[in-house]
């Protein structure tokens, strides 16, 4: 049976589709490939449900698609002995390396809790993700949807002058924005270090579609030449902009979904769950292939 693609109903511009007629937990050719690219590329966020992947098989079939993303320094504060998960597989349960659901006052914990705001992969490294894959293994019963918004729909709904207003502003990103934003401000000064601010346009332009998005994320903390209040409360209005409900799609999650998203034209969140009941998601992260703009030099 061939690849079909449907548009899902909860999303209106469709912008999220549920692909059928492939197994990813077996190697696919590179016409399967194609198609889920071009799907990728239509659509930005792609649902594969009912797929009993392990590690591995994550890893065969994230690799059809790019380069993995890796970086020396993390990009949270777990060491690397604590990790649960072997490497190319990012750990997003509440879960320690012990298997154990993670104590409230896990420093972990506050970093994952920075993921329930609206936010773009990999945002604050020089070159930003190209797709994320996320597949749940564990599910709560209750909450802990992943919700998507189309930045390619907000930024065509923006008025002109909006849009000649933010066409060539740059923006400063860094996880101390976003972490700061819930209030947590106790990072070491070697994170505070590891963390400092990289520079992103904030309009950008998809390079297979050539469409245009606004790339937003909580790690967006200023924008070049502007002062901060003044550059935080337009970054807060674009992002209410953007996260309107006709731009987004939730994603309620069973046990075996795989859901792809292009972090070069949409953002996410993560939603509450119960924090006693175990969330068990994994995801694989390939790397973009230019940054969106010249870097600052280090100061
Ligand atoms: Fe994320």
């Amino acid at each position: 049976m061939p690849i079909s693609i449907r548009a899902l109903r909860s999303s209106h511009p469709a912008f999220a589709g549920e692909v059928s007629g492939v197994d990813i937990t077996r190697p696919i050719g590179p016409e399967d490939v194609a198609a889920i690219e071009a799907g990728m590329d239509a659509y930005a966020v792609l649902v594969f449900r009912g797929q009993d992947l392990t590690d591995e098989q994550q890893l065969a079939f994230t690799l059809n698609f790019g380069a993995l993303e890796r970086y020396k320094t993390p990009g949270h504060v777990r060491k690397r002995d604590d990790n649960r998960l072997g490497p190319g597989i990012a750990d997003f349960s509440n879960l320690d390396k012990h298997g154990n659901i993670m104590s409230p006052e896990d420093r972990v914990w506050f970093f994952k809790l920075g993921d329930h705001l609206w936010h773009s992969d990999s945002s604050f490294r020089p070159v930003p993700a190209k797709y994320s894959l996320l597949s749940g293994r564990i599910i709560p019963s209750w909450g802990a949807n992943t919700e998507f918004a189309d930045m390619r729909g907000a930024y065509d709904a923006l008025d002109a002058r909006t849009k000649a207003e933010v066409e060539d502003l740059i923006c400063e990103h860094s996880l101390i924005y976003s972490r700061e934003a819930i209030g947590f401000t106790g990072l070491t000064p070697e994170e505070i270090a590891a963390f400092r601010p990289v520079r992103q346009r904030l309009v950008r332009t998809h390079p297979v579609t050539g469409r245009k998005s606004l790339f937003l994320s909580a790690h967006a903390g200023a924008i070049v030449g502007w002062t901060v209040p003044e550059a935080r409360m337009f970054l807060r209005d674009l992002t209410e902009h953007a996260t309107q409900r006709e731009f987004v799609y939730s994603h309620a999650w069973r046990p075996g979904d795989l859901v792809m998203w292009d972090n070069r034209a949409t953002m996410h969140r993560a939603r509450r769950f119960d924090r006693n009941e175990v969330r068990d998601v994994r995801r694989t992260t390939l790397a973009g292939d230019a940054p969106t703009v010249e870097q600052a030099p280090v100061a």
